[in-house]
């Protein structure tokens, strides 16, 4: 066993906040649910899966990315540093970041999901056996203490934040993410963000329709946490899969669709649906490099480098802190 590995500090989201979120979403006119609910233990292995279908371009062109400049990124970042990452999830590629990194001190990985959190957290220790590890269960939208920096001469504190996670907020949330993260980062911190770049409809469609079936499973898988979770009586056969790409707003949209007029109920609560009424499960915005860099630069952020695939399918942005000593 590795000492390096922290006690988990553990601020998972209850069931009444579950319970309140979904009772809120479905008693709106235009249905709708807080995708970070998605990741039960079984979601987190479903978009484990995700990752590895090949309609599901980002997360292997942005490993490739990083493979393929982790050793600028580590330049960049220099030793002894102390990483957080949002939204950690299986832990695969900050082993990328972590190999090229000169002495990296401390590793923070925040997640919604608390068993997937500790399963990564323990393989992580096993394979860094010097690296302080302190996990952090959390909904990262909401605020968190980080563990105070270790070692003599402490290094740079950089955000880690991949995957185009960032996408699943609204431009306003994602703003205020990264001056919440910021903050929370402190004084010189980096950020570096994968952002998922515009492309082609018919790509992006079929990157959330695969041929398999598995993001639709991970969409129904909502309702079955919820049936599990909140005495729900959703039939998951009576709704279907839909995702779709909204031009006005540039993002990528899923939806359940109920099949029938029904009622379902939650936590002793009944819901109506009509033939064909949605409930709008996620967003995934997609930018231009030039749009995400404005959208950084309100936050806070400027610019310090930014890296893409050959068919510029994926983006990753060094962003650093823009009252950071040295700059205007
Ligand atoms: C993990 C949030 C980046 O929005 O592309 C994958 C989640 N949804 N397929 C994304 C997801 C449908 C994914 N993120």
């Amino acid at each position: 066993m590795s000492n390096t590995l922290q006690k988990l500090q553990d601020l998972e989201p209850s069931a009444e906040e579950f319970a309140a979120a979904v009772h809120a979403g479905l008693s709106q006119a235009a249905k709708s649910l807080p995708c970070k609910f998605f990741y039960d233990f079984e979601g987190s292995r479903l978009f484990d899966r995700i990752c590895e279908l090949p309609e599901y371009y980002p997360t292997r062109t942005e490993s490739r990315i990083l493979e393929k400049h982790a050793g600028d990124i580590a330049q960049l970042i220099g030793p002894g540093a102390r990483l957080v990452e949002f939204g950690s999830g299986a832990g695969v590629k900050i082993r990328l970041l972590l190999s090229a990194l000169a002495r990296p001190a401390a590793y923070v990985p925040v997640d919604i999901s608390r068993l997937h959190l500790l399963a990564a957290a323990s393989s992580l220790a096993k394979d860094f056996p010097r690296l302080v590890i302190a996990p952090i269960c959390a909904d990262y939208t909401k605020p968190f203490d980080l563990p105070a920096p270790t070692g003599a001469a402490p290094g740079a504190t950089i955000g880690f934040f991949p995957g185009s996670t960032i996408g699943n907020f609204t431009p306003d949330e994602a703003r205020l993410f990264l001056v919440n993260a910021r903050q929370l980062l402190g004084r010189s911190s980096l950020m570096l963000v994968g952002v998922d770049l515009r492309k082609d409809e018919a790509v992006l469609v079929r990157a959330y329709d695969d041929a398999a079936g598995v993001t639709a499973a991970f969409n129904l898988n909502l309702l079955r946490r919820i049936n599990r979770e909140l005495g729900g009586t959703f039939q998951l056969d009576e709704f279907t899969h839909r995702a779709r790409w909204n031009d006005v707003l540039g993002r990528m949209e899923m939806h359940l669709v109920s099949r029938r007029a029904q009622t379902v109920e939650v936590d002793g609560r009944r819901f109506s649906f009509a033939a064909g009424e949605a409930i709008h499960t996620e967003n995934s915005h997609k930018y231009s490099i030039s749009q995400f860099q404005a959208l950084a630069g309100e936050a806070g952020y400027a610019p310090r480098a930014v890296w893409t695939d050959e068919a510029e399918l994926f983006s990753v942005h060094l962003l650093e802190d823009a009252r950071s000593p040295g700059k205007a």
